[in-house]
Formats: C-alpha cells, structure tokens, sequence
C-alpha cells in the first residue's frame, strides 16, 4: 500500500463493513475510528492493497506480534464481492507471516458469517472460542500507575523490554511492543504500566478518542497483559483500575476491551466488575490450537 492508497483503502474499508452491516449510509460506518492510515504508518510494509485496473480494490494489514500474527482490517469493494479478490490479499499475508517467523496466526471474525469461516479455513484458519468485545461507563479509582509517555528515552527501553519479557511469559515470543509504540508515536491515546517492585506486574495499551481505534469518547484496550502465576487476578484488577482511572483523567466516558472467552478467568472478572458484551465474534487460529487462549491468561486483546 502506498500513501496515495490510503483514502481509497479508508473509503473501501467503510464502505464494505458498512454495506455488509447494513448501515443506511455505509460510509458513515465507524467515521470517528481510524484504522487504515494510522496502520499503515506504523508499518507501511504490513499493508497490502489490491487492484483492478490501476484502482483500489480491496485492502488487508498483518500484525505481527512476534511470535503470533493477525490480520485486518480485510476489506474488499462491495460490487466487487466473490471474485476472489479477498484471496488475492490473503496468499501475501500468508507470506509476511513466514518471512516473519510467525509461528501461529489468528484472526477475528463474524461467526454468523458462513462465507467468512469458509473463506479463511482456505488458508487453514480453524473457528475456535468466541470473541467478547465488551464495555463499561467509566468509574473514577485511585490507582498509582505509570504512563509510557512521561518516561525519558532510557526507561521507555526498559518498559519495552519488561513488556516483551512479560508476554513472552505467557506465550513465548509473543511481543506486542509495536502497539505501544504505535501509540506514542501517533498520539493515540497512552499505556499504563504497573510495577510490582523491579518487575512489571501488567500494562495496558489503550486507544483514546475520535482519530484512534477507540472513537468518539471511548477507551479502547487494545492490549493489555498481566504477569502470569499467583496473585495474577489481583494484578489484573489493579490493571482494570488503572485503565479507568487513566479514561477519567482524559475525560473518555466509556472503556471498552475485547477478551478470548477460553481466557475464562479474564472473561469472568470482567463480568464482575460490570462489563456487558456489545458485539461478540468468533476467533479463528492457524493451527487448531490454543495459542495464548487458556483460562488462566489474563490478557485482554480482540485481534481485530
Ligand atoms: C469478507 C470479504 C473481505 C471477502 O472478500 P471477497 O473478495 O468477496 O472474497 P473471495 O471472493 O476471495 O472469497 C470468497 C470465498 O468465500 C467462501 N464462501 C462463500 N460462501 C460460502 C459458504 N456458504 N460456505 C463456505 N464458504 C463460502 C468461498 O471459499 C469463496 O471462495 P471461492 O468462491 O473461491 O470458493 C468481503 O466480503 C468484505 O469486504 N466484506 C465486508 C468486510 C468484512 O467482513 N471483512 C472481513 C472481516 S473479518
């Protein structure tokens, strides 16, 4: 994809959620949410574009976390639906995740969907859990954590590699460290970090506002992890204090995380602590595996 691509690839994306949601006006779907431009910038090589005749067709973007990788938004043209163009974009997204050394792959879709399963299950996708993007109002806490961005050059090093050490705890060599990055670097919205002496705890990459992932008034966890063992739920409470206290600061009303329901405990706590399903989809993942989906992982991501 190049930079001249993108407000095509914007409109496309829109347009083809919109039309498939049956939004009376599918442009307009999800116009306080950015995911193509903000995407591409982080890793422009990640982002594939498809083309009929010189003009935008359809486009798709990799993620990769290290040792996992997902993909989307996967979006093609709407007139231009079942000619296997959605296929064209997915053989090279197979390809980044060799070149990368990925060692399994998922993705989030619509489970109702059958053209959906059937087409990722082509390239080996498996449907497994369901995938609960939920959300609460936010509530003033009292928490003491750290933000990434007041940190000078130094220490940001040493969050990204606890970070890394950290996930890489729960699923060796997963390494999330670009979202954090992403964020920073665009401005869109902060990370908290919770230190337990010298170690971390847990973090939480969260999006904020219209321009972001998250839209207009929300903060949406894009990821967050808690280290693993004894203690784990009370870190992960702790980590769900911070992430409101961080959205009351900034004046983001609603907070909003998606979580893996074979992360049972996770999935349970935020139940608890009254969070609501709004849209619930289907994990898919290449092999038919588990990957970090266990019920004792507290990780909150959608892969979407
Ligand atoms: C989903 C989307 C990207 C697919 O793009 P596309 O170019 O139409 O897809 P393709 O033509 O490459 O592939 C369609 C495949 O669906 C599968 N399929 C369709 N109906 C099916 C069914 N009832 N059962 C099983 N498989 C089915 C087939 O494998 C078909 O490929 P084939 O005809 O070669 O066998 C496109 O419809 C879109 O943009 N939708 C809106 C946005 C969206 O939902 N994005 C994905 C979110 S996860």
């Amino acid at each position: 994809m190049q930079e001249a691509d993108l407000v095509e690839a914007r409109r496309i994306f829109r347009m083809a959620f919109g039309t498939f949601l049956g939004v009376p006006d599918p442009e307009s779907f999800a116009a306080d949410r950015e995911y193509i431009f903000t995407r591409w910038r982080a890793n422009p090589e990640a982002a594939l574009v498809a083309e009929v005749n010189g003009t935008v067709a359809g486009s798709n973007f990799a993620t990769n976390w290290g040792s996992f990788g997902f993909f989307g938004p996967l979006t093609v043209r709407p007139d231009l639906w079942n000619q296997h163009i959605a296929q064209k974009l997915l053989g090279p997204t197979m390809d980044l995740y060799a070149q990368w050394g990925v060692r399994e792959a998922g993705l989030y879709t619509f489970a109702q969907s059958p053209k959906h399963i059937g087409l990722y299950q082509k390239f080996g996708f498996w449907p497994r859990f369901l995938t609960a993007i939920m959300s609460k109002g936010v509530i003033g806490r009292e928490t003491s954590s750290i933000k990434y961005s007041a940190l000078n050059e130094g220490e940001r090093d040493q969050a990204l590699r606890a970070c890394r050490e950290l996930t890489g705890s729960i699923y060796d060599g997963l390494n999330v460290t670009c979202e954090i990055r992403m964020v920073k670097d665009q401005n869109l919205g902060e990370t908290v970090l919770l230190w337990g002496g010298d170690r971390l705890d847990a973090f939480a990459v969260c999006h904020g506002g219209e321009g972001s992932e998250a839209g207009r008034n929300n903060c949406y966890v894009k990821v967050a992890a808690v280290r693993p063992g004894p203690g784990a739920e009370d870190r992960f409470e702790h980590l769900l204090d911070a992430g409101e206290a961080l959205a009351t600061e900034r004046g983001w009303q609603r907070i909003v995380a998606g979580v893996n329901l074979a992360r049972s405990q996770a999935y349970r706590q935020l139940l608890r602590r009254g969070f609501r399903t709004d849209i619930q989809g289907v994990a898919m993942q290449k092999p038919d595996s588990p990957a970090y989906n266990r019920p004792d992982v507290f990780v909150l991501d959608d892969w979407r």
